[in-house]
């Protein structure tokens, strides 16, 4: 006989149910159902209704209380640089005193120290300190999640980041997607030699392919770092190969990596805070994600990205934590949420399709995660709020209660099960 959960008295579930990309004003349509039960078998939702359960249950059956607490989907974190040595507090009080982020990466510190400390680290080193981010993120009611490499800047230690990743994915409830980012920045050996450094992303592309280490590939298109052709040749050197595209482009300055991302189809173009009105058009038109990270326009003290203008001109939005040492040193993706109400001005019910289905889409894993419906996965986050509402507004803290991973208890209590 199949093993069965019901998890019941629970006070409301809120879900997206529309087709992926939610676009536009559609991501304002949540289904709230009050009152209701979910029954999961093998891992999968097979039933959501209200009433009474009782003449459902068998002697397999579990029972599992869920205390008036409302449920959301899991967490989709699409966009995080999880594995890295170190840490980069020494830089904060540049940083506070005006600073400017290029600036620190141009005198060989932001990203190139960490790439210092990510090849000195062992795999050990960087497993254990991701592992420990990865439950805080866990806690948080994560449990799919994106992790980009790109603190090696060389081949071996870009392999050991995915490798990481790739492991820490077996051994922990969070499910991961891999991005190879060997276009990070320019290593500080290649600053004479740039079209060498080029080529070598390239050439490393296909080992990162017949190791199957990642399925994304990302650069960032910015001022000093990698410009729109440079960005265009590794994107289409990338898409030849068979991976999907993911790209950080204007952050500080539009340089033209937007258009050239959209014209490749990429899943994802990610920061925006510099986005010009005729990529907005483009994007509208295209079935990519406008990734936002305003985590990281908060610790870096910057501009955020025109939400609004974004979703009210039909544009698809995600919000991602950004989780690196350098611009948003937090895995705390609630406070993401909630920054994303505050400075995107979003709505509760725009930040809940920007936080789940939208990005299991750009991950192409919306067929099994990212809402509530029979069929899917039950990845399902317990939260300890009287609404949805409720979630964004009162911030800073966890209100996660409980998280089930397909079906399993992961999280019980604010507590890691097992742990
Ligand atoms: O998404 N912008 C580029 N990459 C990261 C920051 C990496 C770092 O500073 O270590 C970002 O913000
Ligand atoms: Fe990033």
């Amino acid at each position: 006989m199949k093993n069965k959960l019901i998890i019941h008295n629970i006070k409301a579930i809120y879900t997206s149910i529309n087709k992926p990309p939610v676009k536009g004003e559609n991501m304002k349509n949540i289904e709230v159902i009050n009152n209701p039960y979910i029954v999961i078998e093998n891992e999968k939702i097979i039933k959501i209704a209200t009433g009474d359960f009782s003449q459902l249950k068998n002697n397999n059956t579990k029972l599992y209380d869920a205390k008036q607490k409302i449920i959301i989907p899991g967490l989709v974190d699409s966009h995080t640089h999880l594995v890295f040595g170190g840490s980069r507090e020494h830089e904060f009080s540049k940083k506070i005193a005006g600073v400017p982020y290029l600036d620190i990466l141009a005198s060989g510190g932001g990203i190139l120290s960490t790439v210092e400390a990510t090849k000195k680290a062992s795999f050990e080193e960087l497993y254990n300190q991701a592992k420990k981010s990865l439950n805080e993120m866990l806690l948080y009611g994560v449990t799919s999640l994106e992790v980009k490499s790109g603190y090696g800047l060389d081949l071996e230690t870009e392999i050991k980041q995915l490798k990481v990743a790739k492991k820490l994915n077996e051994n922990h409830p969070i499910d991961i997607y891999t991005t190879y980012l060997g276009a990070h920045a320019l290593p500080k050996e290649y600053k004479e030699k740039r079209d060498e450094y080029i080529n070598q992303v390239i050439k490393d592309l296909q080992i990162i392919k017949q190791e199957d280490l990642a399925d994304y590939v990302d650069v960032f298109c910015e001022v000093g770092v990698f410009n729109a052709k440079e960005t265009e040749k590794i994107l289409k050197a990338a898409k030849d190969l068979n991976f999907k595209l993911r790209v950080h482009t204007d952050e500080i300055k539009s340089i033209g990596g937007t258009k050239v991302s959209i014209d490749l189809k990429a899943k994802t173009i990610d920061h925006l805070m510099a986005i010009n009105d005729s990529d907005i058009k483009l994007l509208k038109e295209s079935n990519t994600i406008a990734n936002l990270l305003p985590s990281t326009s908060f610790f870096l003290n910057k501009d955020y990205a025109p939400a609004r203008k974004l979703i009210d001109s039909g544009v698809a939005l995600a919000i991602s934590s950004d989780y690196n040492p350098g611009s948003t040193p937090s895995e705390n993706y609630q406070l993401t949420l909630q920054i994303s109400g505050n400075k995107l001005r979003m709505l509760p019910n725009e930040i809940l399709t920007a936080a789940t289905i939208n990005p299991a889409y750009s991950l192409d894993i919306s067929g099994k995660v990212g809402s509530i419906e029979v069929g899917k996965n039950a990845d399902l986050l317990l939260l300890d709020c009287k609404n949805l509402d409720y979630f964004i507004y009162h911030y800073g803290i966890n209100h996660t209660y409980s998280v089930f991973k397909n079906g399993k208890l992961v999280i019980e209590k604010r507590r890691i099960v097992g742990e």
